[in-house]
């Protein structure tokens, strides 16, 4: 009797120890087998990346420094301080400037008002300054979105500005809280020429948590020939779970939104320095209807210069073999203003790999696949920048950038370019 029992005590025990080892190897593969499938994937992705975009830089047109100021020369008209970074009174800073031309032939210049420190993480407001006399004068400012007093993180983030041409309509997307663990994008809009501003619509839910991005500093783009003419685009940076660029499309003039083409950074977490981090972006449309999206490098891919992505589908896809690296257009970091019309493409940005300083408007008659070296237009400290054209002005452009001596954000000011084309295709 004594042995039975003992038998069957035994084997009670050895059934609990038997699930001890079965739960321990269950989890023991788990942690093993996981990391090791996404770690191989991810390299794979990565060298797939790196492969193509070899491919792509290598097939790209020769640059050549010899077509310098070939059918375009520009001159300063005129130069005009909007915002002033004076550390005085409730918002001393301004930072991030946006620019748009708008349906009536006006300009709208918006940027963030910095509440308390420089640093980017604390309440804002953002104001807005319009022109009615071709950029020679502008409106008092006039505070749109407001963060009050709000704690640290819990604040705005410009932003995209675009015009909806078909509508007559003027929009900012924008984040809010973008380092919460939720994240808000939001829309606001003027129906009367950027005089009056409604109240911020929340279209985090069109997009999803997971696409919900940073509205990239800059201007947005309505297709002017198909595919998809008419759609608004905007391009975003940053995820709430890594880093990349999306396009954010809205075929019903801003009503809803979706996503279409993303590009993740690789790795998409805590991307090191030298890896594969698309960030802020500026897109052009050209004249087949592509679209040609001009890149920050944030972690200095293979060079301190831009990327270059682009789109044959209305923004659904950014293919990697379109993608390459433009080492003429070097960069310490940066937004940058891009714009194109009739054949030619200007680019504004610091002409500096590290420090942000010496900004100069540059131009390309090849769609950019070659540059003019360009014009200085602010030696000293300078950073983002932005472009934009009147509707029914062909002969100047205008740019809104940051500036200083001390820092490179003293203040924002806006220059006024003529436009000179010269049909003498052989001076140099
Ligand atoms: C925006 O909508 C999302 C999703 O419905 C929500 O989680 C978030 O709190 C809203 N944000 C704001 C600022 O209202
Ligand atoms: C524009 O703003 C108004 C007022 O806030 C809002 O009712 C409308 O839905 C907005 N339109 C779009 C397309 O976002
Ligand atoms: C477009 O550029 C050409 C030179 O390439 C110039 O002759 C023409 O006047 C320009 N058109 C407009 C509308 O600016």
């Amino acid at each position: 009797m004594a042995d039975v029992k003992q038998a069957s005590a035994m084997l009670k025990w050895l059934r609990v120890m038997l699930r001890v080892l079965l739960v321990i190897m269950v989890f023991m593969t788990g942690r093993l087998l996981y990391p090791r499938v996404s770690n191989s994937t991810l390299t794979k992705r990565q060298m797939d990346l790196h492969n193509d975009v070899q491919t792509a830089q290598e097939s790209s047109v020769q640059r050549s420094s010899h077509s310098s100021n070939v059918g375009v020369s520009l001159s300063v008209v005129h130069d005009i301080v909007l915002w002033t970074s004076d550390r005085l009174g409730e918002v001393g800073i301004y930072r991030v400037p946006v620019l748009t031309y708008t349906p009536k032939g006006n300009l709208v210049a918006i940027t963030e008002g910095r509440r308390k420190s420089k640093s980017d993480e604390n309440p804002k407001i953002f104001t807005v300054k319009r022109s009615t006399d071709g950029g020679a004068t502008w409106s008092p400012s006039q505070w749109i979105v407001d963060d009050g007093k709000s704690r640290f993180k819990r604040c705005s983030y410009i932003g995209t500005i675009f015009t909806d041409d078909t509508t007559a309509t003027i929009f900012l997307m924008y984040v809010y809280c973008e380092f919460c663990p939720t994240r808000s994008l939001m829309l606001i809009n003027s129906t009367d020429d950027g005089v009056t501003w409604g109240r911020p619509r929340n279209i985090t839910d069109h997009i999803g948590k997971n696409y919900i991005t940073h509205p990239s500093p800059g201007y947005g783009i309505q297709k002017k020939h198909d595919p998809a003419k008419g759609r608004l685009i905007v391009c975003g940076h940053g995820f709430h779970d890594g880093l990349g660029i999306v396009l954010l499309l809205s075929d019903d003039h801003g009503v809803t939104w979706r996503h279409g083409a993303f590009v993740p950074s690789v790795p998409f977490l805590d991307t090191p320095k030298g890896y594969f981090d698309p960030d802020e972006c500026q897109p052009v449309e050209l004249p087949d209807g592509s679209i040609h999206i001009v890149v920050r490098n944030q972690m200095v891919y293979r060079c301190n210069c831009k990327m270059i992505m682009r789109s044959f589908d209305g923004g659904e896809t950014l293919p990697r073999k379109y993608m390459l690296l433009d080492r003429a257009l070097v960069e310490p970091r940066i937004t940058s203003g891009v714009w194109y019309h009739n054949g030619t493409m200007f680019y504004t940005g610091p002409k500096t790999k590290t420090k942000r300083s010496k900004l100069f408007i540059r131009w390309s008659q090849d769609y950019g696949r070659t540059w003019t070296p360009g014009t200085e237009i602010w030696g000293d400290l300078a950073g983002y920048s932005t472009l934009t054209m009147l509707p029914q002005d062909d002969n100047h452009i205008y740019m809104l950038y940051e500036r200083g001596t001390k820092e490179y954000f003293d203040e924002i000011a806006v220059t006024k370019m003529k436009i000179s084309t010269t049909t003498d295709r052989s001076a140099t």
